[in-house]
């Protein structure tokens, strides 16, 4: 079953002007249940654009988008922020750096149950601790600290926790590690496939590393010019390597990739 379909995504910046840019170009996509998607592509080619216009950050110019069988073409993107958990290169976006990491879950877990009631019960500090403990990050034992006080990747982590505590239909991920040192970025990587693969989360994840896009997940995308230009999973992507993936590239986007300069291997 999908859980995503996207149909004949378009969408143009400014346009009718000099500056025109036509982010999304007629993108279609279905993502099913339970799929972990990796999203390659160089600098502007549409791939945050897409994740927006999934969480309905703009209009569309056409097409539609629907999520878990529901058309949410034309819903707002603060209903739609209750299904969907996003995580972005900032950690402390989606975050409220004032509040504690307590505070934030639990808001994280109320936003998507009763709306109007907002308080941390001992029964929920106790199973966020749990969850918190699990990731293995030291993370139980800082619940009262503010999230602006933590490191890059201890947010990321409770992020993730964040994005993913009420179980989301949708988990969109954008370069959510690429601001992290590499060390620290292996270890928030770890947790996201942990997570997602406990949860079985139907995910989406904007790389700039082509390793771990083809070793993460079970699907790799491949973005140019606001449209999917490769579609890789199955046996056809466990025997490609980032070297067959330029090469791949070149062939169907009809320019090399690394004139681009932005994929780096
Ligand atoms: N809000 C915006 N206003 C104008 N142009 C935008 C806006 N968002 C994105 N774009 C343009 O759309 C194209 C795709 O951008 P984006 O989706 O951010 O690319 P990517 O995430 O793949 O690097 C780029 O040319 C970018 O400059
Ligand atoms: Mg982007």
């Amino acid at each position: 079953m999908s859980q995503l379909i996207l149909e004949n995504l378009r969408k143009a910046f400014e346009p009718g002007t000099l500056n025109e840019k036509i982010a999304l170009d007629g993108l279609s996509l279905e993502i099913a249940k339970g799929d972990f998607v990796t999203i390659l592509g160089s600098n502007g080619a549409g791939k945050s654009t897409l994740f927006n216009a999934v969480l309905g950050k703009f209009p569309l110019d056409s097409g539609s988008v629907v999520l878990d069988g529901e058309d949410i073409t034309w819903q707002k993107d603060y209903r739609r922020a209750r299904s969907i958990g996003c995580l972005y290169q900032n950690p402390l976006r989606g975050t409220a750096p004032n509040m504690t990491i307590e505070e934030n879950l639990a808001l994280a877990y109320t936003r998507t149950a009763s709306r109007s009631f907002f308080a941390v019960h001992k029964r929920d500090s106790a199973y966020f601790r749990e969850l918190l403990a699990h990731l293995k990050l030291g993370l139980e034992d800082r619940m009262k600290t503010k999230m602006g006080l933590l490191s890059g990747g201890q947010r990321q982590a409770a992020s993730l926790v964040m994005a993913t505590i009420a179980r989301p239909k949708l988990l969109l991920l954008d370069e959510h590690t690429a601001a992290l040192d590499p060390a620290t970025s292996a270890q928030v990587m770890d947790t996201t496939r942990r997570l997602i693969a406990e949860t079985g989360l139907t995910a989406l994840m904007i790389t700039h590393d082509m390793d771990l896009a083809l070793d993460c997940g079970n699907r790799t995308l491949l973005m140019d010019a606001g449209r999917v230009v490769l579609d890789v999973s199955g046996p056809e992507r466990a025997a490609l390597t980032p070297r067959g993936l330029v090469d791949l590239f070149r062939a169907r986007a009809g320019h090399n990739l690394s004139d681009r300069a932005m994929l780096s291997t």
